[in-house]
């Protein structure tokens, strides 16, 4: 029989203490804060959902493979057990480590981009995007339709708008595509799905016109779990089966192990083209490390190794995705407004549905974040006009499309308890929500300015 409560698939062997706090210490630690969490110790926060990235338990298995870890400069064991379990998912012959996922898109992205050349994805991540832009080149977004609408149930909602890359493929022409970039799990786009059919269409287009399609993996056994549950003709493939025939439709992919590699650093491009491979190992050893380490060490490739292998686990994934649909259905039955259905790996709130009484230039998802902290010290990453808004020529804010907060769930890591512990504080949340006011910023860098821009409360 079929049980309704889904247990986490693991026991605990070794534990971590969380420091509790009273709602008048968080007070003055988010004052001491300028009221950006990321300036917050760690030590300070309860339930720590800043991010799902290098914030995975290992399992009893990677710390063994730890030990095993062969830290030879060149041509170590534990390279040789992550190339042949990267190869054997992705099918691609050149695999190349990097320290993490941003490493590998300055290499790949570095090298195929420039000024002129154009990079197409569903949704660039940030760093992605950073990365495209940075050397010269321009990224452009195109998300499917159904993804604008926050309500609708639509299984894919990851997809590319495969009509509009047929255009611009058209209108732009071989030489001036970097890159066909297919991102799965859509982290931008709320940790959205992408089908295989979108998949299949995405490489049909690309080879007909001649162009690289790359796919950005660093969540795809989460996408497989959603095929198989989603997409017809897949119930009975396995998980690590799905990737594999993902994999076959592309030319090359990068990954941040960070994710779904379960360790907490770690990346790698795996490629199917030796030219491309060479030039890019080429640049890899110039900033990185040897072709057969790349900035990692031998026991972190060991680790990432296994986790690979891990993560298609059919327990694991079921508890992955079953748990973090559970905190977004909980709080969504409590009225609060989610990015909906619920994505694999976070859960996104709309903090300008919440707060219709905050405008954008009064940043109502930082609010959202300063509230979570003060109620529950519960860390969550504002996704709106403060990391996405920019200014005019007058030195007005053009807000972001959403004013979104992340609440990104560590993989292995928190308990049913603490995720009802959360659910908890959402009722907080929701009770106090009209007397919750903006804030504004007072001191921001030129680049990145979330990460460590100053606020005051209005
Ligand atoms: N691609 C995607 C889809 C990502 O989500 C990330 C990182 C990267 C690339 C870059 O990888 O951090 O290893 O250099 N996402 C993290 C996050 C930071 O919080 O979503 P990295």
């Amino acid at each position: 029989m079929e049980f309704k409560t889904i247990i986490e698939p693991f026991k605990i062997k070794s534990v971590e203490p969380i420091f509790l706090s009273t709602e008048r210490e968080r007070e003055e630690y988010l004052r001491l804060a300028h009221f950006n969490p990321f300036l917050l110790r760690s030590v300070h926060v309860t339930i720590d959902f800043l991010t799902d990235s290098g914030t995975s338990a290992m399992s009893s298995e990677q710390w063994a493979g730890m030990m095993r870890g062969d830290e030879s400069y060149a041509g170590a064991q534990s390279w040789e057990r992550l190339e042949a379990e990267v190869k054997s998912l992705t099918g691609y012959p050149y695999v190349i480590p990097t320290h993490q996922g941003r490493a590998a898109e300055r290499i790949l992205y570095g090298h195929l981009g420039g000024n002129g050349k154009t990079f197409i994805s569903n949704t660039h991540f940030d760093t992605t995007r950073a990365n495209i832009e940075f050397s010269g080149a321009e990224a452009i977004d195109i998300p499917c339709k159904q993804a604008e609408d926050h309500e609708s149930d639509y299984p894919f909602k990851g997809n590319m708008d495969t009509a509009k890359l047929d255009a611009l493929l058209k209108q732009y022409g071989k030489d001036r595509i970097g890159a066909v970039i297919l991102t799965v799990t859509n982290n931008t786009g709320g940790g959205q799905p992408v089908s295989m059919t979108n998949a299949r269409e995405v490489s049909t287009l690309c080879k007909k016109h001649g162009v690289m399609f790359v796919i950005d993996c660093c969540r795809i056994a989460e996408n497989a779990y959603y095929i198989r549950h989603r997409e017809k003709g897949f119930e009975s493939t396995s998980y690590r089966d799905i990737a594999v025939e993902m994999f076959s439709l592309a030319d090359g992919a990068v990954m941040s192990a960070k994710k779904d590699a379960l360790v907490n650093m770690g990346g790698f491009m795996a490629l199917k083209n030796q030219e491309l491979a060479t030039a890019c190992t080429n640049l890899l050893i110039i900033t990185e490390g040897f072709a057969t380490y790349g900035g990692l060490s031998g026991r972190d490739m060991e680790a990432m190794a296994i986790g690979l292998r891990e993560v298609f686990e059919d327990g694991y994934l079921k508890y992955r995705v079953k748990s973090t649909a559970y905190l977004g259905e909980r709080i969504r039955a409590k009225g609060i407004p989610v990015m909906y259905p619920i994505g694999g790996h976070a859960v996104y709130v709309d903090a300008g549905l919440l707060y219709p009484h905050i405008p954008a230039h009064e940043y109502p998802g930082q609010a959202l974040v300063c509230e979570l902290y003060r109620i529950g010290g519960v860390r969550a990453v504002e996704i709106g006009s403060v990391m996405f808004g920019k200014y005019d020529a007058q030195g007005k804010l053009i807000p972001a499309p959403m004013e979104l907060v992340r609440l990104a769930i560590p993989r292995r890591v928190y308990t049913q308890s603490h995720i009802d512990y959360v659910i908890e504080v959402f009722d907080e949340i929701s009770n106090s929500r009209s007397a919750v006011k903006g804030l504004k910023i007072v001191k921001e860098p030129q680049f990145l300015r979330h990460f460590t821009a100053h606020f005051e409360k209005l």
